[in-house]
């Protein structure tokens, strides 16, 4: 072979797209005031990625801002390369400002939106963006062609920096401050004051479709989404096809993604509002209770003008319960012939685990802000965890050092009590603090239950997986019930998510194949509920091939 032959198939191998994000500080208006957030590549919300199913990119992360950042890459498999997954001390130490990293991100079964985001403290708030994932090249898609497509990424939006929102609520050990405005696209829209920074519009032509990539980005709230007038049928969910629903709205979960198609069939000569607002059941939980919209318009000679009072499409009430389930109930995978479900049928490792917010007595000589001067914690069967912050899990892992994790996460609640009750006796509410990990073997089939608990407030909790995407195989209100309530499970064409919503004072099962060897986080996507310690890491150990074992770190991991 020629020299030159073998150097065109060698780049032709390395062939990979190579994307540079730059994350800096710039400064934003919004609710007539302004500050400096951080952004990558100066936009909020930040660019949307395009990929075909199964391809691996390469994003350089340069950190120009003026503090730490790690990007994770929210419903990607990331098969053996953790090294790339992101969440801070848990599969790498941060990127620092002026250094910069590589991220190999490695596309496989996902189809449809993912979407990335910060995984450092609350950084996320304003660093994030969609990813669209095509099928491959010549794959056709499971539903006609849209004419258009467009993110509507959901996100919320403080006045203050967010860095002084967390740093005021883990010092005083409350709740944190509620955010100011509920934003579309970034735009928080003209119901609240100010909304001359921008009110976030589609524009559509009669008669065509189009694919609404919806994320939920939102730090804390659950979110009801519809547009006035205008039906809207789901075909995907957290990065899979389903089969396609109709709905009049929409519930999305903070980490949760859908895709939606969205026909333009009303009358051309109108405006018709979108409108977004909380799902929020906690009692005594504020929350953001105001709503963001946007405008959907028809391309159309004679602009029409806006109804006065604006003409709201129908939002569920804040509490709807039933409307929530209602809607993520419905969701099934597409079961298809050439989208089948692999449902494990036969679980070798089960884990039940409450969920749970809980209460820390104030430390000496110190106030608290917490309910009954206490503070505020969260846990996963009464494991409130502890963030290692000078080294992280995967390179503790990888390199045998001790004393880091312990591995005796108790896979069956610690104290079984009524969980669900309404008056808990006030002992229960104090969980541990440890760094305890769940070790599994490559191949197991595993089933998790989450079941919440009414320990200080019961309340509804995204539960997100890092590595992997979950079949949802069954939910229900209360107390799970070993004997009877598997034999209701969906095990032919359950929904396959990466971020669930277990029901306030209820409990829901999920069911995944651990084929993915590494270090993959697992929590609350609510943030409030991850920073207090609703958590925990599983470990897969490789297995037997060596497409099963961990891929080798890349060069110039950041360091501590
Ligand atoms: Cu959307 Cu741990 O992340
Ligand atoms: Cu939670």
């Amino acid at each position: 072979m020629s020299l030159l032959s073998e150097a065109l198939s060698l780049s032709n191998c390395e062939a990979h797209r190579e994307y540079t994000f730059v994350v800096e500080d710039v400064p934003y208006k919004k609710l007539c005031s302004s500050k400096r957030i951080m952004t990558v590549n100066g936009k909020f919300p930040g660019p949307t990625l395009r990929v075909h199913k199964g391809e691996t990119i390469f994003v350089n992360v340069i950190n120009r801002a003026s503090d730490n950042v790690t990007l994770h890459w929210h419903g990607v498999g990331q098969p053996r390369n953790p090294w790339s997954d992101g969440p801070e001390y848990i599969t790498q130490c941060p990127i620092k400002p002026g250094t910069s990293f590589t991220y190999k991100v490695i596309f496989s079964t996902e189809e449809g939106t993912v979407w990335w985001h910060a995984h450092n403290s609350w950084s996320r708030a304003t660093v994030h963006g969609a990813i669209f994932v095509y099928p491959s090249p010549g794959k056709p898609l499971p539903f006609p062609k849209p004419h258009h497509e467009v993110p509507i990424v959901l996100g919320e939006w403080w006045k203050k920096d967010v860095r002084e929102v967390v740093e005021l609520f883990t010092s005083t050990g409350g709740a944190p401050n509620d955010s100011d405005a509920l934003t579309i696209n970034g735009h928080p829209g003209f119901l609240y004051p100010c909304s001359d920074s921008g009110i976030s519009s589609l524009s559509l032509y009669i008669c065509m479709y189009s694919l609404l990539r919806m994320v939920n980005a939102a730090m804390n709230i659950i979110l009801f989404f519809a547009i006035k007038d205008h039906n809207l049928t789901v075909v995907g969910a957290d990065g899979h096809y389903t089969k396609p629903m109709n709905a009049s709205y929409i519930v999305i979960s903070p980490g949760q993604t859908l895709d939606v198609l969205l026909n333009a069939d009303q009358n051309p000569k109108r405006n018709y509002y979108m409108a977004a607002r909380a799902y929020s059941t906690g009692v005594n939980v504020s929350f953001t209770n105001s709503t963001t919209a946007g405008i959907l318009r028809y391309h159309h000679p004679r602009k029409p003008s806006l109804s006065n009072p604006p003409d709201l499409p129908y939002l569920p009430f804040y509490n709807d319960t039933n409307a929530t389930f209602e809607f993520l109930g419905n969701i099934r995978s597409l079961n298809s012939d050439d989208h089948p479900s692999s449902v494990p049928q036969n679980i070798s490792r089960k884990i039940i685990s409450t969920i749970s917010l809980n209460l820390f007595q104030c430390p000496a000589n110190s106030s608290c802000e917490g309910p009954n001067g206490s503070r505020l914690a969260a846990s996963l069967n009464n494991i409130t965890f502890v963030t290692p912050n000078n080294i992280d899990i995967l390179r503790a892992y990888y390199y045998h050092i001790t004393g880091v994790f312990g591995t005796m996460f108790p896979t069956f609640p610690p104290l079984v009590f009524n969980f669900t009750a309404q008056d808990l006796p006030l002992f229960l509410e104090t969980s541990r603090l440890a760094t305890e990990v769940v070790p599994l073997d490559f191949a197991e089939e595993v089933e998790i239950v989450f079941q919440g608990t009414n320990l200080v407030a019961g309340i509804d909790h995204p539960m997100h997986l890092h590595g992997f995407s979950f079949y949802i195989v069954g939910y229900g209100f209360g107390n799970y019930d070993e004997r009877t309530d598997p034999s209701n499970y969906n095990l032919i064409d359950p929904p396959y998510r990466n971020t669930v919503t277990v029901p306030k004072n209820g409990w829901l099962a999920v069911r995944f194949k651990v084929d993915n060897p590494g270090v993959w986080f697992m929590h609350c996507h609510l943030d409030r509920h991850q920073t207090w310690g609703m958590e925990t890491v599983f470990i897969v150990a490789n297995g037997k091939l060596p497409n099963e074992t961990l891929l080798p770190p890349p060069p110039h991991m950041p360091t501590c």
